[in-house]
């Protein structure tokens, strides 16, 4: 009997000192593993006259219970001490003040591009894209503008050098978004419903232009769209976009080759005092051209005009920027003074939406 409590000492002992996983596992094989010692003590039973077998038998047993339960403890308070020191190494105070506000912020263009998507996509536009640079025909044949056709020299365009080297026709920096009209019918036909918002170039510098600047351009096909809807969407448009209810728009007869009809857009507004505010009095503010897309340009595009038509516009983006921040002067778009950036600029983190609102 006694060596059952020299067994049991030694190994409370040894597990009590163990101070990790791996001692312990090995304290375990050692007193009640297949080949340890209360197994081999075990075996000894059989050798045991039936009265000493009644006794060492429980008490085995016994013994055997006593060392899993002290070494379960032992590992779940190996474990809590494990997690008390992670604890407190992983300490964070909840209490601190956040970090101070990002230097960064919003560029007012990328502000306002994220502003007409929002309502462009609430009216079921989405958002196609083009290349910079682009060749001729897209900037110009697809569209109606043939070689000799003086809108081309209206546009300023910037040449390519690359194609007199290959006798072809030059590329150009796009001078407007409507290619992405041509690309976009192209791609993926009628009926569609986009926007396309992006960098245009020409090559002109004073108050109000500068050799690159934003455009967005829109385009509806489908078998049945008019001037009407054109109309509707440009107002709902504008009103969301200024925030204002029940903004005018006067369409002025007007013409582009990639457009017939074709109409200048005008916003109401009013001056008073010499200050500008959009949608009110009987002032007259142009913002944008458009029309019905021109038989010819989806003929371009591979689209039948016997069986759809629609509307496009093109308005630049800058411009509306500037009323409606209230921005004077184009240039300073470009200007990368951070004075005027932190002044005009938006928090990163108040992304424009129909729901939360557009700006703030
Ligand atoms: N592309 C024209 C420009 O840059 C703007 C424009 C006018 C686009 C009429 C259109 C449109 O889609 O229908 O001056």
């Amino acid at each position: 009997m006694s060596d059952i409590d020299d067994l049991k000492s030694k190994y409370l002992k040894q597990i009590s000192d163990a101070s990790d996983e791996a001692s312990i596992e090995a304290v375990r094989l050692a007193a009640v593993g297949k080949k340890g010692e209360v197994a081999l003590k075990m075996r000894e039973l059989g050798k045991m006259t039936p009265e000493e077998r009644q006794v060492a038998g429980p008490a085995l047993n016994a013994l055997k219970d006593e060392i899993n339960s002290a070494l379960n403890a032992r590992k779940a308070s190996l474990a809590d001490a494990a997690l008390e020191e992670r604890l407190k190494t992983e300490w964070l105070d909840v209490t601190q003040p956040s970090r101070p506000r990002a230097e960064g912020s919003i560029h007012p263009i990328s502000q306002v591009t994220e502003e007409l998507t929002a309502i462009f996509a609430d009216l079921g536009f989405a958002v196609a894209e083009g290349p910079q640079i682009e060749n001729d025909f897209y900037n110009f044949d697809a569209l109606n503008i043939p070689p000799e056709h003086p809108a081309r020299q209206e546009h300023d365009t910037f040449f390519m050098h690359r194609a007199e080297r290959d006798n072809r026709p030059p590329h150009v920096l796009r001078t407007h978004t409507s290619p992405v009209q041509i690309r976009y019918m192209e791609e993926h036909g009628a009926p569609c419903r986009i926007i396309a918002p992006g960098r245009v170039y020409r090559s002109d510098y004073d108050q109000t232009h500068t050799p690159m600047f934003h455009q967005v351009e829109g385009l509806a096909i489908d078998k049945d769209i008019s001037m009407a809807n054109l109309k509707w969407v440009l107002e709902e448009f504008f009103a969301a976009f200024f925030e204002i209810d029940g903004i005018k728009t006067r369409f002025r007869a007007s013409h582009f080759p990639f457009t017939e009809p074709s109409a200048e857009v005008d916003i109401q507004c009013s001056w008073e005092g010499g200050k500008l505010v959009i949608g009110e009095g009987d002032g007259w503010l142009e913002v944008l051209g458009s029309g019905m897309v021109h038989p010819k340009v989806l003929l371009s595009a591979n689209v039948d005009p016997n069986e759809w038509q629609g509307f496009a516009f093109g308005m630049g983006i800058d411009r509306i920027a500037m009323l409606k921040y209230g921005i004077p002067d184009l240039r300073a778009f470009f200007d990368s003074d951070l004075r005027w950036l932190r002044h005009y600029g938006f928090a990163a983190l108040d992304v424009p939406t129909i729901a939360t609102g557009l700006s703030r």
